[in-house]
């Protein structure tokens, strides 16, 4: 008999804000699976294509070249695109209080 695949999941909070719509910034938790050499920018996307319409920047896409996705994970300031991804995750943007949408803010 063939022992199952394990299936990996990460679990992420995620601050949720839209300033023109809401009162208060609210953190939405979504699931999806875990694979080798995800990164937070992985997913993001996952989480913009599967669940709903997050708001998060992305340029250059990867490599750390245009520093734009800057983003706060388990409370430290990085890259999403070159973090990696693990089983459990807070993410917020860098400053809640100059918030434009979600995990954008002012630049
Ligand atoms: S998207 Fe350019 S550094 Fe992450």
């Amino acid at each position: 008999m063939v022992a199952p695949i394990s299936e990996k999941k990460f679990v992420a909070k995620v601050f949720r804000f839209d300033p023109s719509k809401e009162k208060e910034p609210r953190y939405e938790t979504y699931e999806g699976p875990l694979v080798p050499q995800m990164n937070v920018m992985d997913v993001l996307r996952y989480i913009y294509e599967t669940y709903d319409n997050l708001a998060f920047r992305v340029s250059c896409g990867g490599g750390s070249m245009c520093g734009i996705c800057r983003i706060k994970v388990n409370g430290k300031v990085g890259l999403a695109c070159t973090i990696p991804a693990t089983e459990n995750m807070t993410i917020e943007p860098v400053d809640k209080d100059k918030v434009l949408r979600d995990l954008i803010v002012e630049s």
